[in-house]
């Protein structure tokens, strides 16, 4: 495959409204991001994904766009984000920015013309359907936020269809003047410098025609994603506006949000000759362990645990199977999930260890890293100290519901702290301030205060996470763990070991999930010469048998045997 230079990549989300507030209203804005460049650069990361920043009424942090050519001053102005791309460009960082393709919000002009009547030229926008007889919702499939994906008009009689917020209605991408105006919103960033794009939840973009009721009991509203992901057009529609959008720009880095995509799929969708999405992301990675989940309260809101024999079977799986198109994209957390510590590691015992070990155990597999802003110093969870803080109907739900149900409110803190859409919304912990740096005024999100998981403290010592981040982001930047063949070793259940063979080189990756030692017998380990690349605390090499410590990583370079010519 030709060489791209994204295929070195190293992404860094920036949740924009939690990263840095430079305007004293609790709020991040793209002037807090400039301000911050130096450190975004000194971590070694190459791009920054921008959550969206367009004028938006933020009924779903921006993802509602109503105007995609406008900046929303609660973020700053056109000329900051004139400045940004410049002074990243010049630090070596590209900017990509969120492309919110699959719908807009009920407040873009677009919707507000289609709303004024079937003979609009804007109505074929947007998707319609008539009403069942009796008046009834078109059919039962569900929207991912709650309820039908079916709305009615305020001012007609047919139903407008939404996968998200019902003020959030999907575009028509049947209509060829959607793609066109997709196109154009998108040349007119790339024309303005940006590097790319992140498509967000693009995967939905066709619906299966006549929109059939999916499988359910009578009267029952429920997900029907064969109906609405990943079908057959999709990459088409993609590859249609990446083709275009690759002749003005041919060095354009496309990363699909492929949210339910199975290594078939996200290779349908990142195989270069499709010439759709250069790379995705998909939320398959973590198989969680549900079976002690109480079935009276909705699954989605309680805390799970990794099935780590499942993880492994899967991410090999990824890895293989897009080996030889570059990889999977490679992230444990994002701005919709928990962060990684909180959801995979142990936050209260051995923090420090685990957040090591899952970046070890991540980014030095093959394909791209994603961080998420203030995973690199160890950020856990925002954690609320009330169940009344919660306010979403979700959680107020689970929160009425398990009261209901003889839970204690410890218990429910316990699963909300995990589980709102907010969890790793938290503010960016820069210093050991009133306000962790962030603001000098109360930040719109709540803050963790905890001095040691600050920029300010970590810079201070070595062995922080810190600067074992930008050790490790390093190494991935090498031949050996860019281009390495990867192979998943059989272990004990709780370690994950892989290799990465590259020549003469081949590095053995052991990452231990245990809150107890374990042991890995490796016989070259008496055998070749080696050295240990990086590691976390309290490891031991003793012989051929590598002791690696709870929650223990560790990454050993072999050479080969020399050949004796005698
Ligand atoms: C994506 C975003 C998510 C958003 C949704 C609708 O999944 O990551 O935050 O709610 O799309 O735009």
């Amino acid at each position: 495959m030709e060489e791209k230079w994204w295929q070195q990549a190293i992404v860094y989300q920036i949740y924009p409204g939690s990263f840095q507030d430079t305007g004293e209203n609790g709020i991040g804005d793209l002037r807090g991001i400039i301000n911050r460049l130096k450190y975004i650069q000194s971590l070694g990361v190459t791009v920054i994904w921008l959550n969206p920043i367009f004028e938006s009424p933020h009924i779903d942090n921006g993802y509602d766009v109503s105007n995609y050519y406008a900046i929303d001053p609660i973020f700053g102005t056109m000329k900051d984000v004139d400045e940004l791309l410049n002074e990243a460009h010049k630090l070596g960082i590209k900017v990509i920015f969120d492309l919110v393709l699959n719908h807009t919000s009920d407040q873009h002009p677009w919707f507000q013309e289609a709303l004024k009547g079937r003979d609009n030229p804007y109505r074929d926008f947007y998707i319609w359907s008539d009403p069942k007889p009796g008046g009834q919702l078109p059919n039962n499939w569900a929207s991912f936020f709650g309820g039908s994906v079916w709305e009615r008009e305020p001012l007609g009689d047919q139903f407008y269809f939404h996968l998200f917020a019902k003020e959030m209605p999907d575009l028509n991408w049947n209509n060829e003047s959607v793609q066109q105006e997709i196109v154009k919103i998108a040349e007119y960033w790339l024309d303005k410098g940006v590097d790319g794009f992140r498509l967000d939840a693009f995967i939905h973009l066709d619906k299966a025609e006549g929109f059939p009721d999916v499988e359910a009991k009578d009267g029952e509203i429920v997900l029907a994603e064969e109906y609405y992901s990943n079908l057959e057009n999709v990459t088409d529609y993609i590859a249609d506006v990446a083709r275009i959008l690759r002749k003005k720009k041919p060095d354009i880095f496309i990363l699909g949000e492929a949210a339910s995509a199975d290594v078939e799929m996200a290779r349908r969708y990142s195989d270069p000759k499709n010439e759709a999405c250069d790379t995705v992301v998909s939320f398959r990675f973590f198989p969680m362990d549900e079976s002690h989940k109480d079935t009276r309260l909705p699954v989605n809101m309680q805390r799970e645990k990794l099935d780590i024999a499942a993880f492994k079977e899967i991410m090999s799986e990824f890895q293989v199977g897009l080996e030889d198109i570059g990889g999977p994209t490679l992230y444990w957390n994002n701005h919709d999930m928990a962060r990684m510590v909180s959801r995979f590691g142990d936050v209260e015992k051995d923090r420090d260890n685990s957040v090591k070990m899952l970046a070890t155990l991540m980014y030095l597999q093959k394909g791209i890293p994603i961080l998420l802003n203030g995973e690199e110093i160890g950020m856990k969870d925002l954690e609320r100290s009330s169940i009344y803080d919660f306010k979403l109907p979700n959680e107020q739900f689970f929160r009425e519901k398990a009261l209901e149900l003889g839970y204690s409110e410890e218990f429910v803190l316990h699963q909300l702290n995990a589980k709102s859409i907010n969890a790793s919304r938290g503010v960016m912990q820069w210093d050991t301030s009133e306000y962790a740096g962030f603001s000098i005024v109360p930040p719109w999100s709540g803050v963790n205060i905890e001095p040691s998981y600050t920029v300010e403290m970590q810079e201070k010592s070595d062995t922080s996470i810190l600067n074992y981040y930008r050790q490790l982001l390093k190494y991935k930047k090498t031949p050996l763990f860019t281009k390495g063949q990867f192979k998943l070793l059989e272990t004990n259940h709780q370690l994950y070991c892989y290799e990465r063979t590259l020549g003469d080189l081949t590095a053995l990756i052991c990452c231990n999930f245990d809150s107890k030692e374990e042991t890995m017998i490796d016989a070259r380990l008496a055998k070749l010469p080696y050295n240990v690349l990086i590691e976390n605390e309290n490891n031991r090499i003793e012989g051929d048998t590598i002791a690696l410590a709870p929650h223990g990583a560790i990454v050993i370079v072999f050479e080969k045997e020399p050949t004796n010519k005698n």
